[in-house]
């Protein structure tokens, strides 16, 4: 029996390890998003992963699902309340404000972020306790050209990534007078229905009643479902913000790159802070978690969390679900294609002198590895082979006598005999043909 002590320690449930064999891939997206963003003048931004529980009440919502059941929050050991950060939007609002980068007047402020967010939820296949997402925010411009250059780098991100059957679904909930009178239409409506709601649309009914559409209750779903059946009643200046999205959507022609794209009244997203557009874009290959990513504006946020009032926009994508639906689709993205060399050794002698060619080459900006555990040479050959090393050099006694070194191409099994002294050149030679 193992002792305590010696029990293997797993990974905490929904989070996954990623290893040499992915995080290739990993970093391929990233480098997209890095590019994609650098297109639109989006530069980065940092945030910390935890954030005093507060922000998250008051930004994303007290009563939404993801404030009120889905929170990793701890007191640290000064018995503050803090939050691993379940999204990334809240943390960047707070970090703009906190910096004084929104007080100027015509302040603009255009930021991407990529990062781990953390949510307690039941995992399955596209959820997990930990994901990671690339997001944008872009603050200062209450125009709907600035949700549609939002729309269009995201969609623009999977477009590069290489990914098919895209669908954006687009819809508003409007301004504040609109989300009024959203909230009493749909009280009037399902207020007589009552107890046929779930107990906690029942609650909701009473203190948030537009978190009811994103209840995933069949009894909820049934009644919702009725609720807006060609569009959601908006107040007139939240109609032609959204009919204007509609129509720079429709000048974008999006379907000539591949992407179908409708407006959705029935498209609701799970945080308190959005006013007008919202969208979500969704995927196949990836089972029921098929939204890879979703969006919209909040223009209120800034001042819900003490800043100067402030349009924002922005989406989040989450990278996990990208790489699902990659795979699933049979999408291979572009690898990263610095050669390997290989350095092979016979005996002690030429190891050290191995050591010493490892640093040179290092040195000139060459990628080099090398056994340390004393293999023998069909062991080591066999490293060179499963790391698909480009090239193999070669050195043993007699290479060590002549001053020589050989060198391998593997790709066409080439070999030579090089002086010492002219090994740097010619294997750039080999390693640029
Ligand atoms: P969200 O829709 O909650 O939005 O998340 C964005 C994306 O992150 C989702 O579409 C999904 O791809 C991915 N995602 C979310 N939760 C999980 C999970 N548990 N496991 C795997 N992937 C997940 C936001 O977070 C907003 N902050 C987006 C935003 C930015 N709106 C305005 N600015």
């Amino acid at each position: 029996m193992s002792s305590p002590q010696q029990q293997k320690i797993s990974a905490p449930k929904g989070t996954v390890d990623f290893f040499p064999a992915e995080t290739w891939k990993w970093q391929a997206v990233e480098r997209i998003a890095r590019e994609t963003a650098r297109l639109y003048h989006f530069e980065e931004i940092r945030t910390p992963i935890f954030e005093h529980s507060e922000l998250f009440h008051r930004g994303v919502g007290e009563t939404t699902d993801i404030v009120h059941k889905e929170t990793y929050t701890f007191d640290d050991r000064g018995g503050r309340s803090l939050t691993l950060r379940p999204e990334g939007t809240a943390g960047v609002v707070r970090a703009m404000i906190e910096s004084g980068a929104l007080n100027d007047q015509g302040a603009r402020e255009k930021v991407y972020y990529i990062g781990p967010n953390f949510r307690y939820e039941r995992p399955q296949k596209g959820r997990y306790t930990q994901h990671h997402q690339f997001g944008v925010e872009a603050f200062g411009v209450a125009e709907p050209e600035q949700d549609v250059e939002c729309i269009l780098l995201q969609l623009d991100f999977y477009r590069r990534c290489g990914l098919k059957d895209i669908l954006l679904e687009v819809n508003s909930l409007g301004d504040r007078e609109s989300k009024v009178k959203i909230a009493e239409y749909i009280r009037e409506t399902l207020g007589p229905k009552r107890s046929s709601l779930s107990d906690e649309s029942q609650r909701r009914l009473d203190q948030n009643p537009i978190r009811i559409l994103d209840s995933k209750d069949p009894r909820d779903r049934e009644l919702t479902s009725k609720l807006f059946t060609s569009a959601v009643p908006l107040s007139a200046k939240s109609d032609a913000y959204l009919q204007r999205v509609l129509t720079l959507l429709g000048t974008a022609k999006l379907e000539e790159r591949g992407v179908k794209w409708h407006y959705s009244a029935k498209l609701v997203r799970g945080f308190d802070y959005y006013t007008e557009t919202l969208w979500e874009v969704t995927t196949s290959g990836l089972g029921s978690q098929n939204a890879i990513g979703g969006g919209g504006r909040y223009d209120n946020l800034v001042e819900m969390l003490g800043g100067k009032p402030t349009p924002g926009v922005g989406f989040g994508s989450g990278l996990e679900r990208l790489l699902i639906a990659l795979e699933a689709q049979g999408i291979e993205l572009p690898r990263d294609a610095t050669p390997l060399v290989w350095l092979a050794h016979h005996g002690p002698a030429a190891r050290d002198a191995n050591l010493v060619l490892a640093r040179e080459l290092r040195d000139n900006g060459i990628a080099v590895d090398m056994d340390l555990a004393g293999r023998s040479i069909k062991a080591q050959f066999k490293l060179a082979d499963r790391a698909a090393a480009r090239a193999c050099l070669v050195i043993g006694d007699a290479e060590l006598a002549a001053n020589n070194v050989v060198m391998k191409d593997l790709k066409s099994s080439e070999q030579t005999s090089v002086p010492r002294a002219d090994v740097l050149p010619h294997l750039k030679q080999l390693l640029a043909s």
